[in-house]
């Protein structure tokens, strides 16, 4: 069931009416031991959660809704809390152990108070697009024998999608509950709904899924959920939970990818909260047309290469609205070679990767931000990330290009926030790193990068990065422009000022601010 809290007030000529819509907490997490939350008066469901905690709810908006988040300890609040992003415009007040503040739009927040962990607050619009849980058209997963108590794995929701791929169009319905699934391939033209309050969950087990490749470091590996080869007009939406069970996966020894748009065209997701993943979590695979959006990744910040939303070999993708919190990088774009460990299940040869935004987005990670890389096997091209945030990372912006020979071309990073940078992932750590390495897997260009907007309220561990490699792999063409370091008013004009000491065989950058 989901919980609506309506309001409603007649106006005189129209009734308006404004609402908010939480999700029923499922059996197997428990809810905040540190924060309460209100929204206009009414509590919501926190869940409890390895590092942080966190609450997922939809409102309309257009008034002001009043959030109050509370210390369950009753503890007061000292000091400044940490309301992430700092850019949004919230004017809040502490009474006691409550933080108080109105809301008129939704967004993805990190809050902290006193010495809790975090608390990830989560809001969506209210779903426009919900279908019917059963009706023409609809394929509900219980009529097809689907198990919604999670007492053992279920292959109800396969059956239900095999079922629907026979009637393009279908939309197979998963109503709240949870769901011990396998792999799950989704058909041609099916969409797949998750209702608020429905979680499908890993089993624990490596021996209910098929190993699809083999990492040199971590070992075999599958793709959770993918797309059927060759498909198109595939979608994922609603508002509930995608849950990879990372720890005990990890020590059956599999790692998987949680949600894998592979050989598709016309691919999109929404609203969906992916957690918990054991590797990259959402990797768009060789994906021609694709959209991701209001997408939740909530992985353990003390994981292992378990990135956020990983775009691979893909064309004209767009993601806008994600929240991806992961110890390995939140969001990247990224070409590889044919047959090699994580890219064996690849349908179609090699492809560059082109015509890739992300917008709205919110980072925190141990490693990048936003980053093009590592694999620039065949190249990247026109990949812009944009108004966008980094809560906290090792490095906030980056270009890697540290396995192939390809090109990395025509690579944007504008109006971008970075709140705060600490520690060293792969010995790099600043808020911006553009960079050529050699491992002995090929070395290439990396040319024409626009840093635009940015502010760096941290800059880093180390100096920042702007650097080719050799004679035949230079960093050639980079744009800055009004880059505001260390809450400078003044925007910085020579590369001292930016902080950038690594510059060998780069060529034709430029600092133009606009003022
Ligand atoms: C919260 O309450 C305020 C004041 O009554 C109202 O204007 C607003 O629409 C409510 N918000 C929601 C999402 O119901
Ligand atoms: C660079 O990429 C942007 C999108 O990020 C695109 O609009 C623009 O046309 C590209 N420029 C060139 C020269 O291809
Ligand atoms: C702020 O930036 C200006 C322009 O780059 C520079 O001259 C000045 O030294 C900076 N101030 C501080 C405190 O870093």
């Amino acid at each position: 069931m989901i919980a609506r809290v309506l309001l409603l007030a007649a106006g005189l000529i129209s009734l308006v009416s404004a609402e908010w819509v939480h999700y029923d907490r499922p059996s197997i997490y428990s809810k905040s031991t540190q924060y309460t939350v209100k929204v206009n008066g009414t509590f919501a469901n926190t869940v409890n959660y390895a590092d942080y905690d966190y609450v997922q709810l939809s409102m309309t908006e257009g008034s002001n809704t009043e959030f109050r988040i509370a210390t369950v300890s009753g503890s007061k609040i000292t000091g400044t809390p940490v309301i992430s992003p700092k850019q949004l415009p919230i004017d809040y007040k502490v009474e006691g152990n409550e933080l108080i503040f109105n809301l008129k739009k939704v967004h993805y927040i990190i809050l902290k108070l006193n010495n809790l962990k975090e608390l990830v607050l989560m809001i969506d619009r209210i779903e426009d697009d919900a279908p019917p849980s059963k009706g023409t058209g609809i394929m509900n997963v219980l009529n097809h024998g689907a198990d919604n108590t999670g007492s053992a794995i279920t292959d109800g929701i396969q059956k239900a999608l095999d079922a629907a791929g026979k009637k393009p169009g279908t939309t197979v319905y998963v109503p709240p509950g949870l769901y011990l699934v396998g792999n799950l391939v989704i058909p041609s033209q099916t969409s797949l709904y998750l209702a608020g309050g429905s979680v499908l969950r890993m089993t624990g087990k490596k021996a209910d899924y098929k190993v699809l490749y083999t990492k040199s470091d971590l070992g075999d590996g599958t793709w959770w959920i993918r797309t059927a080869f060759d498909s198109k007009d595939i979608r994922i939406y609603g508002r509930g939970t995608i849950d990879g069970n990372a720890e005990a996966m990890k020590k059956d020894k599999l790692i998987a990818s949680m949600v894998v748009p592979v050989g598709t065209t016309n691919f999109k997701m929404d609203g969906v909260l992916v957690r918990d993943s054991s590797f990259w979590a959402v990797i768009p695979t060789q994906v021609t047309g694709a959209k991701l959006t209001n997408i939740k990744i909530l992985n353990n910040i003390n994981g292992k290469q378990n990135d956020g939303i990983d775009v691979q070999e893909s064309t004209a993708v767009k993601v806008w609205r994600a929240i991806a919190i992961a110890n390995d990088d939140s969001f990247s774009t990224k070409t590889w070679l044919k047959d090699v460990g994580t890219t064996v299940p690849f349908p179609y040869d090699p492809r560059p990767l082109s015509d890739v935004s992300f917008d709205e987005c919110l980072a925190w990670t141990r490693c990048y931000g936003y980053k093009v890389g590592q694999g620039v096997y065949t190249d990247q091209n026109n990949v812009v990330f944009k108004n966008s945030v980094v809560y906290y990372g090792g490095v906030g912006l980056g270009i890697h290009h540290k396995f192939g020979s390809g090109t990395a071309r025509n690579i944007s990073f504008v109006n971008m926030d970075l709140e705060r940078l600490a520690g060293e992932p792969g010995g790099t750590g600043t808020w911006l790193a553009v960079f050529v390495q050699d491992v002995k897997k090929g070395v290439g260009s990396i040319e024409d990068v626009t840093v635009e907007n940015v502010r760096a309220r941290s800059t880093g561990k180390y100096h920042g990065k702007l650097a080719g490699y050799n004679a035949n792999s230079y960093l050639d063409g980079v744009v800055i422009s009004d880059v505001y370091m260390l809450g400078n008013k003044t925007a910085a004009k020579t590369l001292g000022e930016l902080d950038i000491k690594w510059t060998q065989f780069s060529k034709n950058v430029q600092i133009k601010n606009s003022k």
